[in-house]
């Protein structure tokens, strides 16, 4: 009889991992002892990090700290219960009333994870007579949420408007749902929401935007990528997640009244999940407040970004698309990016590695971000590694005396 663990003694993944280990090349589940957000300390060593989401900076903020901390002293570390029952204090609702007016939507309702508000949401209103019309480069969470719906996915070419035009025109009259990010994850492109808009609306086609990464980052005042382009009332659902710029847990959606009020009575993820703890839910309050007063957080993450994106650039290396804080170094062969990386890491540099399966081994990259907060003298640093060690592995040129 087969047993079911036997898949595990020849995974690839698995075998992979063990190999990486094995040669100290191994890049995931690293520990960090020590963070203070733009500098972490990994095996007692300290790195500049640039590979987190914290893209404000706001996690060590004193008041964002004090926020959540007063908060656990006032309503105690969790709230035991889902939203729908015993689990909604006075605090989620007033986040959620800040939250939609910050996203310029008529409600919002947050969630334990952007991962459950992705969930939630689509699994919610899309079901077997419904199509999800989905770029390729979606965020997992939305095409685990599309397959949980048990909708119809037909997924378009990246940010290519003549296909996605293409799969729209294919769906007839079905009920249908364009679902894009508003700024890619891996890519730190935007979606091209003023084309898409134009097309949802020609194909009777409803509009939801996974804004994880630009929420805090894109818009006037980091209202989101719907600001940017100024297209918020065109926009039907706009997402976001509190475990990047707001510097906590969570995840939020916004929309009209009834259709968040639908949201909120159908979402298993949920209604079957503990709701935000409340430290979690003062976090973003503060660093709501704090945006909303200063902002220089905002302008400054984009400033930062875009020197390292520059200088990278001028160095020879690829950053693809980016216009954003997420800005990629598209290595484009598996084993030359954990080369990449390591040499990187022993330099004091922290990156993110993306390799296969997640990309094509093609599109292998390094997937670098940075914050508010990074100091000029720490992204000199990083320019300087980053030219030492693409001379060193022969990524770049060597410069000609
Ligand atoms: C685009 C996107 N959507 C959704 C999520 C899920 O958010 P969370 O980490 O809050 O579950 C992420 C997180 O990586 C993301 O990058």
């Amino acid at each position: 009889m087969a047993d079911l663990f036997d898949k595990i003694a020849n995974d690839p993944v698995l075998m992979a991992a063990r190999m990486g280990r094995e040669q100290g090349i191994y890049p995931y589940f690293k520990p960090l002892s020590e963070t203070e957000g733009t500098e972490v300390v990994i095996d007692g060593r300290q790195l500049i990090m640039i590979g987190s989401n914290n893209y404000l900076g706001l996690t060590t903020h004193p008041r964002v700290q004090r926020a959540a901390i007063e908060a656990i002293e006032r309503y105690g570390t969790s709230c035991t219960g889902s939203r729908f029952l015993n689990g909604t204090l006075e605090l989620h609702k007033e986040l959620e009333r800040r939250l939609a007016r910050f996203l310029g939507k008529e409600a919002a309702l947050i969630f334990g994870t952007g991962y459950q508000a992705n969930l939630g949401a689509i699994t919610a209103l899309m079901g077997k007579d419904d199509i999800a019309v989905a770029d390729r480069e979606i965020h997992a969470s939305l095409v685990d949420a599309i397959k949980m719906a048990g909708c119809q996915l037909k997924r378009f070419r990246h940010n290519d408007m003549n296909d996605l035009e293409r799969v729209l025109r294919e769906c007839g009259d079905a009920p249908k749902m364009i679902i894009v990010d508003g700024v890619y994850s891996m890519g730190g492109d935007l979606a091209d929401l003023p084309q898409i808009v134009t097309l949802a609306k020609r194909y009777g086609a409803r509009l939801f935007v996974d804004d994880a990464h630009g929420l805090g980052v894109m818009g006037e005042g980091g209202r989101g990528t719907h600001f940017h382009f100024g297209c918020v009332d065109d926009v039907d659902l706009i997402m976001g997640t509190f475990s990047k710029s707001f510097a906590s847990l969570g995840g939020v959606v916004a929309g009209d009244c009834d259709v968040i009020d639908y949201i909120q009575h159908h979402a298993r993820s949920l209604i079957f999940s503990a709701s935000m703890p409340p430290a979690n839910v003062a976090t973003v309050l503060a660093c709501l407040d704090i945006i909303e007063e200063d902002p220089s957080y905002v302008q400054r993450v984009h400033v930062q970004s875009a020197k390292v994106r520059e200088g990278l650039r001028r160095m020879g290396y690829d950053c693809g698309q980016s216009v954003t804080p997420i800005v990629p170094v598209y290595i484009k062969n598996e084993m030359h990016t954990v080369f990449t990386w390591k040499a990187l890491f022993d330099n004091g540099v922290y990156t993110n590695p993306v390799l296969p399966p997640a990309v094509p081994p093609s599109k292998s990259l390094l997937r670098t971000s940075y914050m508010a907060t990074h100091t000029d003298e720490q992204i000199e640093t990083v320019l300087r590694v980053f030219e030492h060690v693409g001379q060193l592995t022969g990524l770049l040129q060597p410069v000609v005396a």
